[in-house]
């Protein structure tokens, strides 16, 4: 019989890993202590904007016409923990207010409510970001608060999903990392995951420590490389260089590799700063801290790139203070093809140039909603046209498509000085210099 799934924590990663897992073919619970959450679920409604999420969910769940109604959701927990063979906890760890540590109450909770519900044997699998360690402790809590005891058991499973891709990492992974302790946890995720796996994604068993490991250093290498090209964006303004095209001549390295060497205003989003931050607070605990004072290094260089594009800016309008002057503000998530603007560096550069007297107008595609309840201070218009009538200098924060796609002689002529910033380097500078446009990227010539 195939197995039963449970999906525990129903935002970015659970949602897409609920419907993930319905679409392999099993029969899946959603479980989510937020009842609108569960409401707009249940409703085929994704509680945020994903490429292909909403489509996935309306294939699956139960109730919508049409559906396998293989996907339920509930708020029950003894619900959920008669009914999952394999329960995955895909709750959030936040920075914890004040400190760099992660916050680790969801996760807590989550195991805490769950425990004593499991009444016959199943398997707990972790797949939230946690401090290495995290899984030993849980899974003595579990051995100890779950009435099934031993037949419990815990395996960690890190997720890779980069917001915008989820439905596709998740559904096709580029790799499996399982870290467990017996072969009936490996057994059941090779069951689970027998799909990709027949696709060709690598399945690596490991122990917990490292499965926990390998998460939160994959984002640090990422944004290790992030930092590295704007360190080197920095350089090549002193020097005159192009830090475009040294990123594209280091990429041809295969063992350098072209992605992720975008140079601009930086990283955000709800895991590569905090991730970073935890992983630095953990290693302290265990006396490795010098192992990632790096880290450090990478973080204020990530922070710094914000600080830069304000400053140019000011350059670029003259110098002074900003009292009186229009920006227009293309950009307000963390990333194109999301509405997350969770420490987002373009809101940050928005929020600056606003709290300096600049009169700011922002646009984004699909976060004007998060954007609004997050800074509602700012000045908001429904087109990037909009925005650009009467600016004095347009910044280009975060690269939609839609950005690129613009008519630089239209915006031209809406705009009160023909003066953009490209805080991503994913404009094509030509196009807008032929269109009479004062073009300025981050570590590239002026001319
Ligand atoms: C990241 C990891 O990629 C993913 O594997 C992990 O599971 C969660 O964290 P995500 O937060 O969705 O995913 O964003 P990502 O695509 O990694 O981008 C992070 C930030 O880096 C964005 O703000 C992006 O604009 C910035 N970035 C990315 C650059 O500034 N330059 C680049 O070259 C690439």
């Amino acid at each position: 019989m195939a197995l039963k799934i449970t999906v525990i924590g129903t935002g970015y990663l659970g949602a897409t890993h609920a419907a993930a897992m319905a679409e392999l073919g099993f029969e899946v619970l959603g479980l989510d202590v937020v009842p609108e959450k569960i409401e707009k679920l249940r409703r085929g409604e994704v509680p945020m904007y994903e490429p292909g999420l909403e489509e996935l969910l309306h294939k699956h769940v139960a109730g919508i016409e049409g559906s396998s109604g293989r996907l339920r959701f509930t708020m029950d927990w003894a619900e959920a923990g008669e009914f999952g063979d394999v329960h995955f906890v895909c709750v959030n760890t936040p920075q914890r207010h004040g400190e760099y540590a992660c916050d680790m109450s969801y996760v807590d909770s989550a195991i805490a409510s769950l425990a004593p519900h499991l009444k016959g044997p199943a398997l707990v699998v972790g797949k939230s970001t946690v401090p290495v360690g995290s899984a030993d402790r849980l899974a003595a809590y579990l051995a100890e608060h779950a009435p099934a005891g031993a037949d419990v058991e815990l395996a960690w499973n890190p997720e890779f999903l980069r917001e915008g891709f989820a439905v596709e990492d998740t559904l096709h992974p580029d790799r499996l990392v399982v870290g467990v302790r017996g072969e009936r946890a490996e057994k059941l995720l090779r069951e689970v995951y027998a799909t990709p796996v027949a696709e060709g994604s690598p399945f690596m068993v490991t122990d917990f420590a490292t499965a926990e490991l390998v998460k939160t250093s994959a984002n640090s290498f990422l944004a290790t490389k992030i930092s590295f090209i704007n360190a080197m964006a920095e350089v090549c303004e002193a020097a005159d260089g192009d830090v475009a095209k040294l990123a594209e001549a280091i990429g041809y390295d295969d063992r350098i590799g072209k992605k992720f060497l975008r140079a601009g205003i930086g990283f955000g989003g709800g895991c590569l700063p905090k991730d970073i931050r935890a992983f630095m607070a953990r290693a302290g605990e265990l006396g490795a801290d010098q192992a990632l004072t790096f880290l450090r290094e990478i973080d204020s260089i990530n922070m710094r790139q914000r600080g830069r594009m304000v400053e140019l800016t000011r350059q670029e309008l003259g110098g002074g203070a900003f009292l009186g002057k229009r920006v227009a503000v293309l950009g307000a998530t963390f990333k194109p093809d999301s509405d997350d603007v969770r420490d987002s560096p373009a809101l940050n550069v928005a929020g600056q140039i606003h709290l300096q007297g600049g009169q700011v107008t922002v646009y984004d595609p699909k976060g004007m909603d998060n954007a609004r309840s997050l800074f509602p201070t700012l000045g908001y218009a429904d087109s990037a046209l909009e925005a650009v009538r009467g600016a004095d200098v347009v910044l280009h924060l975060t690269e939609w498509r839609e950005f690129r796609e613009l008519d630089a002689q239209a915006l031209g002529e809406a705009a009160a000085q023909r003066l953009i910033l490209d805080g991503r380097n994913a404009l094509d500078p030509e196009v807008w210099r032929k269109a009479g446009w004062r073009y300025r990227g981050m570590g590239r010539p002026t001319a």
